[in-house]
Protein backbone atom coordinates (compact mmCIF):
# COMPACT_ATOMS: atom_id res chain seq x y z
CA UNK A 1 0.00 0.00 0.00
CA UNK A 2 2.87 2.42 0.63
CA UNK A 3 5.24 0.66 -2.07
CA UNK A 4 7.23 3.60 -3.93
CA UNK A 5 6.67 6.41 -1.72
CA UNK A 6 9.48 7.81 0.35
CA UNK A 7 9.45 9.01 3.92
CA UNK A 8 11.99 10.94 5.71
CA UNK A 9 11.75 10.11 9.86
CA UNK A 10 12.89 12.27 11.99
CA UNK A 11 13.13 10.39 15.29
CA UNK A 12 13.15 13.42 18.25
CA UNK A 13 14.13 12.76 21.79
CA UNK A 14 11.73 11.17 23.69
CA UNK A 15 10.83 8.17 25.34
CA UNK A 16 8.30 7.11 22.80
CA UNK A 17 11.31 6.83 20.28
CA UNK A 18 10.71 3.36 21.14
CA UNK A 19 7.60 2.84 19.71
CA UNK A 20 9.42 4.41 16.35
CA UNK A 21 11.26 1.61 15.79
CA UNK A 22 8.08 -0.26 15.51
CA UNK A 23 6.88 2.10 13.28
CA UNK A 24 9.97 1.81 10.84
CA UNK A 25 9.08 -1.81 10.65
CA UNK A 26 5.08 -1.49 9.54
CA UNK A 27 6.40 1.08 7.42
CA UNK A 28 8.64 -0.87 5.68
CA UNK A 29 6.29 -4.37 5.84
CA UNK A 30 4.31 -1.88 3.42
CA UNK A 31 6.60 -1.27 0.66
CA UNK A 32 7.70 2.12 2.06
CA UNK A 33 11.25 3.70 1.72
CA UNK A 34 12.14 5.17 5.12
CA UNK A 35 15.37 7.83 5.44
CA UNK A 36 15.61 8.03 9.27
CA UNK A 37 17.09 11.22 10.81
CA UNK A 38 17.81 10.79 14.51
CA UNK A 39 18.35 14.06 17.07
CA UNK A 40 20.83 14.15 19.60
CA UNK A 41 18.20 13.78 22.35
CA UNK A 42 16.84 11.12 20.00
CA UNK A 43 19.71 9.01 20.44
CA UNK A 44 19.75 9.07 24.63
CA UNK A 45 16.52 7.21 23.74
CA UNK A 46 17.43 4.60 20.83
CA UNK A 47 20.62 3.54 19.00
CA UNK A 48 21.76 4.57 15.94
CA UNK A 49 22.33 1.13 14.82
CA UNK A 50 19.00 -0.71 16.06
CA UNK A 51 17.11 2.44 13.46
CA UNK A 52 19.87 1.61 10.78
CA UNK A 53 19.52 -1.49 11.24
CA UNK A 54 15.72 -1.47 10.89
CA UNK A 55 15.13 1.07 8.19
CA UNK A 56 18.35 -0.86 6.32
CA UNK A 57 20.18 2.43 5.72
CA UNK A 58 22.45 4.59 7.10
CA UNK A 59 21.18 6.81 10.11
CA UNK A 60 21.75 10.60 9.56
CA UNK A 61 22.52 12.64 12.20
CA UNK A 62 24.67 15.80 11.70
CA UNK A 63 24.17 18.76 10.41
CA UNK A 64 27.96 19.16 9.54
CA UNK A 65 28.75 15.81 8.71
CA UNK A 66 31.01 16.33 5.72
CA UNK A 67 30.47 12.41 4.30
CA UNK A 68 26.64 12.92 4.36
CA UNK A 69 27.09 16.60 2.61
CA UNK A 70 28.95 14.65 -0.19
CA UNK A 71 26.85 12.24 -0.43
CA UNK A 72 23.48 14.23 0.03
CA UNK A 73 23.55 17.58 1.18
CA UNK A 74 21.04 18.48 3.80
CA UNK A 75 18.76 20.75 1.39
CA UNK A 76 18.54 17.75 -0.72
CA UNK A 77 17.53 15.31 2.06
CA UNK A 78 15.07 17.59 2.88
CA UNK A 79 13.20 17.01 -0.56
CA UNK A 80 13.71 13.37 -1.07
CA UNK A 81 10.41 12.35 0.15
CA UNK A 82 6.95 12.33 -0.17
CA UNK A 83 6.35 12.72 3.52
CA UNK A 84 8.41 14.13 6.39
CA UNK A 85 7.05 12.20 9.69
CA UNK A 86 8.65 13.30 12.99
CA UNK A 87 7.89 10.91 15.95
CA UNK A 88 8.12 11.80 18.90
CA UNK A 89 7.69 15.41 17.80
CA UNK A 90 8.54 16.62 21.43
CA UNK A 91 7.77 20.29 22.80
CA UNK A 92 11.10 21.33 21.67
CA UNK A 93 10.89 20.16 18.06
CA UNK A 94 7.60 21.75 17.60
CA UNK A 95 8.50 25.07 19.43
CA UNK A 96 11.66 25.17 16.87
CA UNK A 97 9.52 24.47 13.73
CA UNK A 98 7.08 27.67 14.74
CA UNK A 99 9.69 30.05 15.68
CA UNK A 100 11.25 28.79 12.41
CA UNK A 101 15.04 27.88 14.00
CA UNK A 102 17.61 26.02 12.07
CA UNK A 103 20.35 25.02 14.77
CA UNK A 104 20.62 20.92 14.09
CA UNK A 105 19.83 18.50 11.31
CA UNK A 106 16.61 17.90 12.30
CA UNK A 107 15.46 21.77 12.59
CA UNK A 108 17.12 22.55 9.27
CA UNK A 109 15.65 19.50 7.07
CA UNK A 110 12.26 20.97 8.86
CA UNK A 111 12.76 24.74 7.84
CA UNK A 112 14.37 23.28 4.34
CA UNK A 113 11.50 21.10 3.02
CA UNK A 114 8.71 21.99 0.65
CA UNK A 115 7.28 18.57 1.10
CA UNK A 116 4.23 18.09 3.07
CA UNK A 117 5.20 16.83 7.21
CA UNK A 118 3.38 15.07 9.82
CA UNK A 119 3.65 15.14 13.23
CA UNK A 120 3.38 12.33 16.25
CA UNK A 121 3.69 14.92 19.25
CA UNK A 122 4.81 13.35 22.23
CA UNK A 123 5.24 14.65 25.87
CA UNK A 124 4.67 15.19 29.09
CA UNK A 125 1.01 16.18 29.64
CA UNK A 126 1.03 18.99 31.18
CA UNK A 127 3.98 20.18 28.64
CA UNK A 128 1.39 19.44 26.06
CA UNK A 129 -1.07 21.85 27.44
CA UNK A 130 0.95 24.36 28.22
CA UNK A 131 -0.36 27.66 26.45
CA UNK A 132 3.20 27.70 24.86
CA UNK A 133 3.18 24.12 23.35
CA UNK A 134 -0.68 24.90 22.24
CA UNK A 135 0.01 28.35 20.56
CA UNK A 136 3.01 26.45 18.78
CA UNK A 137 0.58 23.94 17.70
CA UNK A 138 -1.71 26.48 16.47
CA UNK A 139 0.81 27.98 14.22
CA UNK A 140 2.05 25.19 13.11
CA UNK A 141 -1.14 24.02 11.80
CA UNK A 142 -1.71 27.39 10.32
CA UNK A 143 1.22 26.77 8.75
CA UNK A 144 -0.37 23.74 6.69
CA UNK A 145 1.66 21.19 9.18
CA UNK A 146 -0.54 18.06 9.89
CA UNK A 147 -0.47 16.02 13.40
CA UNK A 148 -1.69 12.66 14.38
CA UNK A 149 -2.06 12.11 17.88
CA UNK A 150 -1.16 12.55 21.35
CA UNK A 151 -3.59 10.23 22.84
CA UNK A 152 -4.79 10.23 26.20
CA UNK A 153 -3.44 7.53 28.38
CA UNK A 154 -0.98 6.89 31.35
CA UNK A 155 2.57 7.90 30.80
CA UNK A 156 5.78 6.84 31.06
CA UNK A 157 6.01 10.07 33.46
CA UNK A 158 3.93 8.25 35.83
CA UNK A 159 0.81 11.06 34.91
CA UNK A 160 -2.75 10.79 32.70
CA UNK A 161 -3.78 12.74 29.91
CA UNK A 162 -2.93 13.83 26.85
CA UNK A 163 0.49 13.50 25.54
CA UNK A 164 1.18 9.39 24.40
CA UNK A 165 2.29 9.28 20.92
CA UNK A 166 -0.06 7.65 18.54
CA UNK A 167 0.40 3.82 18.12
CA UNK A 168 2.54 3.20 15.13
CA UNK A 169 -0.34 1.44 13.48
CA UNK A 170 -2.51 4.78 13.64
CA UNK A 171 0.33 6.81 12.18
CA UNK A 172 0.99 4.06 9.54
CA UNK A 173 -2.92 4.76 8.74
CA UNK A 174 -2.57 8.68 8.40
CA UNK A 175 0.68 8.36 6.41
CA UNK A 176 -1.12 5.98 4.11
CA UNK A 177 -4.33 8.25 3.92
CA UNK A 178 -2.26 11.15 3.15
CA UNK A 179 0.14 8.93 0.52
CA UNK A 180 -2.91 7.53 -1.37
CA UNK A 181 -3.87 9.11 -4.07
CA UNK A 182 -7.28 10.17 -3.00
CA UNK A 183 -9.76 12.88 -4.05
CA UNK A 184 -9.50 14.26 -0.94
CA UNK A 185 -5.78 14.63 -0.50
CA UNK A 186 -4.97 17.84 0.40
CA UNK A 187 -8.52 18.88 1.97
CA UNK A 188 -8.80 19.45 5.91
CA UNK A 189 -12.37 18.16 6.64
CA UNK A 190 -13.74 19.46 10.30
CA UNK A 191 -16.43 16.59 11.61
CA UNK A 192 -18.21 16.58 14.78
CA UNK A 193 -19.55 13.56 16.22
CA UNK A 194 -20.88 11.74 19.71
CA UNK A 195 -23.23 13.11 22.00
CA UNK A 196 -22.52 15.89 24.57
CA UNK A 197 -22.85 15.18 27.80
CA UNK A 198 -24.54 18.37 30.00
CA UNK A 199 -24.13 18.16 33.80
CA UNK A 200 -26.37 18.65 36.55
CA UNK A 201 -23.88 18.28 39.44
CA UNK A 202 -20.37 16.46 39.60
CA UNK A 203 -21.54 13.15 39.04
CA UNK A 204 -24.99 13.70 36.86
CA UNK A 205 -25.62 14.77 33.40
CA UNK A 206 -28.04 15.06 30.68
CA UNK A 207 -27.03 13.25 27.75
CA UNK A 208 -28.93 11.56 24.45
CA UNK A 209 -28.74 8.20 22.57
CA UNK A 210 -26.06 8.90 20.04
CA UNK A 211 -23.59 5.96 19.93
CA UNK A 212 -21.39 8.14 17.74
CA UNK A 213 -21.27 5.31 15.17
CA UNK A 214 -22.08 7.50 12.09
CA UNK A 215 -19.64 10.29 12.72
CA UNK A 216 -16.93 7.74 13.22
CA UNK A 217 -17.91 5.79 9.98
CA UNK A 218 -17.81 9.00 8.30
CA UNK A 219 -14.65 10.27 9.58
CA UNK A 220 -13.02 6.79 8.52
CA UNK A 221 -14.22 7.31 5.42
CA UNK A 222 -13.03 11.08 4.34
CA UNK A 223 -9.99 9.97 5.68
CA UNK A 224 -9.84 6.96 3.42
CA UNK A 225 -10.56 9.22 0.27
CA UNK A 226 -7.26 10.87 1.88
CA UNK A 227 -8.78 14.25 3.93
CA UNK A 228 -6.83 15.05 6.67
CA UNK A 229 -10.05 14.99 9.18
CA UNK A 230 -9.99 16.54 12.52
CA UNK A 231 -12.75 14.84 14.24
CA UNK A 232 -14.29 16.06 17.36
CA UNK A 233 -16.27 14.34 19.52
CA UNK A 234 -18.35 14.08 22.56
CA UNK A 235 -18.47 11.09 24.99
CA UNK A 236 -19.31 8.52 22.44
CA UNK A 237 -19.78 4.63 22.50
CA UNK A 238 -17.70 3.64 19.69
CA UNK A 239 -14.04 4.25 19.56
CA UNK A 240 -12.64 7.42 16.96
CA UNK A 241 -11.48 6.09 13.34
CA UNK A 242 -8.35 5.60 13.46
CA UNK A 243 -5.82 8.24 11.68
CA UNK A 244 -7.83 11.35 12.39
CA UNK A 245 -6.91 13.98 14.77
CA UNK A 246 -9.27 13.45 17.65
CA UNK A 247 -10.26 16.44 19.94
CA UNK A 248 -12.61 14.90 23.09
CA UNK A 249 -15.21 17.10 24.51
CA UNK A 250 -17.80 16.59 26.93
CA UNK A 251 -19.99 19.78 26.27
CA UNK A 252 -21.78 21.87 23.75
CA UNK A 253 -19.76 24.80 24.74
CA UNK A 254 -16.29 22.66 24.75
CA UNK A 255 -17.41 21.07 21.44
CA UNK A 256 -17.50 24.91 19.54
CA UNK A 257 -14.35 25.96 21.55
CA UNK A 258 -12.93 22.86 19.62
CA UNK A 259 -14.29 23.52 16.14
CA UNK A 260 -13.33 26.90 16.31
CA UNK A 261 -9.91 26.45 16.77
CA UNK A 262 -9.89 23.27 14.22
CA UNK A 263 -11.08 25.81 11.38
CA UNK A 264 -10.09 26.57 8.51
CA UNK A 265 -11.29 24.17 6.85
CA UNK A 266 -12.29 22.91 3.41
CA UNK A 267 -15.29 21.08 4.76
CA UNK A 268 -17.49 20.97 7.60
CA UNK A 269 -19.71 17.97 8.95
CA UNK A 270 -21.90 17.86 11.84
CA UNK A 271 -22.86 14.46 12.90
CA UNK A 272 -22.86 15.07 16.66
CA UNK A 273 -26.43 14.98 18.37
CA UNK A 274 -25.28 18.48 20.46
CA UNK A 275 -27.77 19.09 23.49
CA UNK A 276 -29.93 21.91 22.75
CA UNK A 277 -29.82 22.91 26.54
CA UNK A 278 -27.46 22.72 29.20
CA UNK A 279 -28.38 22.78 32.66
CA UNK A 280 -27.73 26.68 33.80
CA UNK A 281 -28.74 25.64 37.84
CA UNK A 282 -25.92 22.83 37.81
CA UNK A 283 -24.63 22.49 41.17
CA UNK A 284 -20.89 22.32 41.80
CA UNK A 285 -21.16 20.08 44.50
CA UNK A 286 -23.23 16.64 44.30
CA UNK A 287 -27.42 17.36 44.90
CA UNK A 288 -28.52 15.34 47.87
CA UNK A 289 -31.74 13.68 48.46
CA UNK A 290 -32.23 14.23 51.54
CA UNK A 291 -31.39 17.63 52.39
CA UNK A 292 -32.21 19.10 48.71
CA UNK A 293 -35.42 17.94 48.26
CA UNK A 294 -36.60 17.77 44.33
CA UNK A 295 -33.62 19.29 42.66
CA UNK A 296 -35.26 22.40 40.33
CA UNK A 297 -33.30 22.31 37.23
CA UNK A 298 -33.16 25.09 35.12
CA UNK A 299 -32.36 25.31 31.48
CA UNK A 300 -30.08 27.34 29.21
CA UNK A 301 -30.02 27.53 25.72
CA UNK A 302 -26.74 25.81 24.31
CA UNK A 303 -25.04 27.90 21.16
CA UNK A 304 -25.61 25.97 17.92
CA UNK A 305 -22.33 25.14 16.32
CA UNK A 306 -23.87 23.89 12.86
CA UNK A 307 -25.28 27.78 12.55
CA UNK A 308 -22.34 29.62 14.78
CA UNK A 309 -20.25 27.94 11.82
CA UNK A 310 -23.11 27.99 9.08
CA UNK A 311 -23.40 31.52 9.18
CA UNK A 312 -19.37 32.76 9.87
CA UNK A 313 -18.61 35.52 7.84
CA UNK A 314 -15.24 35.39 7.24
CA UNK A 315 -13.21 31.24 7.45
CA UNK A 316 -16.57 29.64 6.82
CA UNK A 317 -15.80 26.50 5.26
CA UNK A 318 -17.02 25.89 1.55
CA UNK A 319 -19.05 23.14 1.82
CA UNK A 320 -20.84 23.08 5.86
CA UNK A 321 -22.91 19.54 6.15
CA UNK A 322 -25.80 19.06 9.12
CA UNK A 323 -27.57 16.13 10.01
CA UNK A 324 -31.30 16.58 11.14
CA UNK A 325 -32.30 14.00 13.38
CA UNK A 326 -36.42 14.30 13.03
CA UNK A 327 -39.17 11.85 14.42
CA UNK A 328 -41.94 13.39 11.49
CA UNK A 329 -42.45 14.96 8.53
CA UNK A 330 -38.63 14.52 8.36
CA UNK A 331 -38.11 15.90 4.65
CA UNK A 332 -40.32 19.39 5.67
CA UNK A 333 -38.82 19.83 8.98
CA UNK A 334 -35.02 18.83 7.53
CA UNK A 335 -35.87 21.43 4.69
CA UNK A 336 -36.57 24.26 7.05
CA UNK A 337 -33.82 23.51 9.41
CA UNK A 338 -31.26 23.54 6.57
CA UNK A 339 -32.26 27.23 5.80
CA UNK A 340 -32.53 28.11 9.41
CA UNK A 341 -28.75 27.00 10.23
CA UNK A 342 -27.38 28.31 6.94
CA UNK A 343 -25.39 24.89 5.99
CA UNK A 344 -25.19 23.72 2.54
CA UNK A 345 -26.12 20.79 3.06
CA UNK A 346 -28.71 18.59 5.37
CA UNK A 347 -28.41 14.73 6.13
CA UNK A 348 -31.91 13.90 7.63
CA UNK A 349 -32.95 10.49 9.14
CA UNK A 350 -35.74 9.53 10.93
CA UNK A 351 -34.69 8.29 14.17
CA UNK A 352 -37.94 7.40 15.46
CA UNK A 353 -37.75 4.19 17.99
CA UNK A 354 -39.07 2.41 15.47
CA UNK A 355 -36.55 2.83 12.74
CA UNK A 356 -33.84 1.60 15.42
CA UNK A 357 -31.32 4.11 13.80
CA UNK A 358 -30.31 6.32 17.08
CA UNK A 359 -27.72 3.68 18.73
CA UNK A 360 -28.16 0.89 15.91
CA UNK A 361 -25.48 -0.26 12.59
CA UNK A 362 -28.24 0.89 10.13
CA UNK A 363 -29.08 4.40 8.85
CA UNK A 364 -31.76 5.33 5.86
CA UNK A 365 -30.87 9.38 4.78
CA UNK A 366 -32.36 12.12 3.23
CA UNK A 367 -29.60 14.52 1.20
CA UNK A 368 -31.43 17.86 1.17
CA UNK A 369 -29.32 20.24 -1.19
CA UNK A 370 -29.93 23.21 -3.74
CA UNK A 371 -30.90 20.41 -5.66
CA UNK A 372 -34.02 19.18 -3.38
CA UNK A 373 -34.33 15.97 -1.45
CA UNK A 374 -32.80 12.75 -2.37
CA UNK A 375 -33.87 9.63 -0.49
CA UNK A 376 -30.97 7.26 0.11
CA UNK A 377 -31.56 3.35 0.69
CA UNK A 378 -31.10 2.46 3.90
CA UNK A 379 -28.14 0.74 4.46
CA UNK A 380 -24.89 0.00 7.11
CA UNK A 381 -23.80 3.39 8.72
CA UNK A 382 -20.03 3.22 6.91
CA UNK A 383 -22.19 2.52 3.55
CA UNK A 384 -23.79 6.06 4.18
CA UNK A 385 -20.60 7.00 5.21
CA UNK A 386 -19.22 6.27 2.05
CA UNK A 387 -21.43 7.66 -0.14
CA UNK A 388 -21.79 10.87 1.84
CA UNK A 389 -17.62 11.12 1.53
CA UNK A 390 -17.95 9.91 -2.32
CA UNK A 391 -20.01 13.04 -2.75
CA UNK A 392 -18.13 15.51 -0.61
CA UNK A 393 -15.49 14.51 -2.76
CA UNK A 394 -17.09 15.64 -6.01
CA UNK A 395 -18.05 18.88 -4.17
CA UNK A 396 -14.88 19.85 -3.55
CA UNK A 397 -13.25 18.72 -6.45
N1 LIG B 1 -26.29 21.12 16.11
C1 LIG B 1 -25.25 21.88 16.54
N2 LIG B 1 -25.33 22.56 17.72
C2 LIG B 1 -26.45 22.47 18.48
C3 LIG B 1 -27.55 21.69 18.04
C4 LIG B 1 -27.44 21.02 16.85
O1 LIG B 1 -24.22 21.94 15.86
N3 LIG B 1 -26.51 23.13 19.63
C5 LIG B 1 -26.21 20.47 14.80
C6 LIG B 1 -26.18 18.96 14.82
O2 LIG B 1 -24.85 18.48 14.86
C7 LIG B 1 -26.86 18.61 13.51
C8 LIG B 1 -27.84 19.75 13.30
O3 LIG B 1 -27.37 20.82 14.11
O4 LIG B 1 -25.96 18.66 12.42
C9 LIG B 1 -29.26 19.49 13.64
O5 LIG B 1 -29.41 18.89 14.87
P1 LIG B 1 -30.84 18.54 15.44
O6 LIG B 1 -30.70 18.06 16.84
O7 LIG B 1 -31.60 17.70 14.47
O8 LIG B 1 -31.51 19.97 15.37
P2 LIG B 1 -31.83 21.05 16.44
O9 LIG B 1 -31.03 22.24 16.18
O10 LIG B 1 -31.74 20.46 17.80
O11 LIG B 1 -33.34 21.40 16.05
P3 LIG B 1 -34.71 20.81 16.63
O12 LIG B 1 -34.55 20.74 18.11
O13 LIG B 1 -35.68 21.83 16.17
O14 LIG B 1 -34.92 19.49 15.97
Amino acid sequence: MLAGKHILLIIGGGIAAFKTLELIRRLRERGAEVTPVLTAAGAQFVTPLSVSALAGKTVFQDLFDLNDEAEMGHIQLSRVADLVVVAPATADLMAKMAQGLANDLASTLLLATDTPVLLAPAMNVRMWQHPATQRNLATLRADGIATVGPNDGDMACGEFGPGRMAEPMEIVTEIAARLTDGPLRGKRILVTSGPTHEPIDPVRYIANRSSGAQGAALGQALAALGAEVVFVTGPADVPPPQGVNVVRVETAQQMLDAVQAALPADAAVFAAAVADWRVSSASDRKLKKSKDGLPELTFAENPDILKTVSRMEQGRPGLVVGFAAETDDVIDNATAKRRRKGCDWIVANDVSPATGIMGGTENAVILISDEGAETWDRAGKDVVARKLAARIAQALG
